[in-house]
């Protein structure tokens, strides 16, 4: 039956997912100074998987303690009580049936100095976002251009991170490279204005990406998966296009397919909103070049819109939905009404209260 395209298994390498949904990746900002997120936002994890998610994603979290941070209260997995923390989290996720990924990010010009412990904020060029962080409202520091020294710094924290998680027991990882960070900083004619090999054609702005993959992937076990995330739109490049065209889109999903991964998330503000200027969704053009399954998220809200982005991608995300309502899966399963929850209320996720 095709309406029961939401509830059916779906394979990715060597696991069979129960189901096409899964809850985004969220930042909760409930760490203290150890780096570990509060009970409460664990359990609020083991929730979702209870309540039927195929996936569970965590918040992004930080490669490394130089230069990662963007917000307070980020999380981090590279100390030994750290991934103590994760091991019965990730444990409850699996019992419950469903697979845990852990999200991991640098935050690059993104970064905020005065939350990250050694206070530098570094990108692949001198060049600002123009909006002001939304936390402090005031401007994001001129960045340090990243030297080689620096880069090979910064992919060694995504590796120390991985190994981190894998030795927590997730089933994966996801590098993110959306929303504007570092990596989607490196992909960005935007942001990227290197006039060395990490600089210039996408080629060339792919080459940082690349390498953090290759590096990641030699501590991904065979038996687990290696996930990256994109994006067109960036937290504080709202107005902007950080891909250039199309073409320099479409090139680096095809690069991105000859790469060792096993999934392309793509994250966008509407689903089915068509791209750059064509009369496709994000979701149909990675599609276009790529067989590697295919994540969608932004704005699937109910089992109307679910059914719809399924469409043209394997496998739902759902943010701002599973955050605000532990019972999503169910209510989506009995195609209850349900309503699209917006930013601000999404804003409920960073106080100190516990979620449902
Ligand atoms: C509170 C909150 C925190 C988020 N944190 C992250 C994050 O850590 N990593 C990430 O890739 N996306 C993050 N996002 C974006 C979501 O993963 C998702 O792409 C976005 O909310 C759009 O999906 P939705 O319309 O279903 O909410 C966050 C969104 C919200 C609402």
């Amino acid at each position: 039956m095709e309406s029961d395209k939401i509830f059916s298994p779906f394979k990715i390498k060597n696991f069979t997912l129960k189901n096409r949904t899964g809850v985004a990746p969220m930042t909760r900002m409930s760490a203290s100074t150890d780096g570990i997120p509060r009970q409460d936002v664990f359990e609020f994890l083991v929730r979702r998987a209870k309540n039927g998610a195929a996936i569970i994603y965590t918040e992004a979290i930080l490669t490394d303690y130089e230069s990662a941070q963007g917000y307070p209260g980020q999380a981090r997995i590279v100390t030994q009580k750290q991934i103590d923390a994760w091991k019965p989290v990730v444990r409850k996720i699996q019992q419950e049936g469903a697979i845990a990924i852990l999200q991991m990010f640098h935050c690059g010009r993104m970064s905020w100095p005065e939350v990250n412990p050694a206070g530098r904020t570094v990108a692949p060029s001198g060049i600002a976002p123009t909006q002001d962080n939304p936390l402090t409202q005031s401007p994001y520091p001129v960045p340090e251009m990243m030297s080689r020294f620096d880069i090979s710094h910064v992919i060694s924290g995504f590796v120390e991170t991985a190994r981190g998680a894998i030795e927590a027991g997730f089933d994966g990882v996801e590098i993110h490279g959306a929303h504007g960070y570092l990596i989607s900083q490196f992909l960005s004619w935007y942001s990227n204005g290197r006039d060395d090999e990490y600089g210039g054609s996408t080629e060339n702005r792919f080459r940082f990406f690349h390498e953090v993959i290759q590096a990641v992937s030699k501590v991904i076990p065979k038996n687990r998966l290696l996930m990256v995330r994109v994006s067109n739109w960036g937290i504080a490049d709202m107005d902007v296009s950080l891909f250039e065209s199309k073409e320099d889109y479409q090139k680096t999903i095809s690069l991105l397919s000859l790469e060792p991964v096993d999934a392309i998330s793509v994250s966008t503000y509407e689903y089915n909103q068509p791209a750059f200027g064509t009369d496709r969704n994000m979701a149909r053009l990675t599609r276009e070049m790529t067989d590697l399954p295919l994540l969608i998220c932004g704005g699937i809200h109910d089992r109307a819109s679910a059914e719809n982005a399924l469409d043209d991608a394997d496998i739902i995300l759902v943010g701002k939905s599973l955050l605000l309502n532990p019972d999503w899966i169910d209510d989506v399963r009995a195609d209850r009404d349900l309503k699209r929850y917006t930013s601000e209320e999404a804003a409920v996720a960073y106080t100190p209260e516990p979620l449902p």
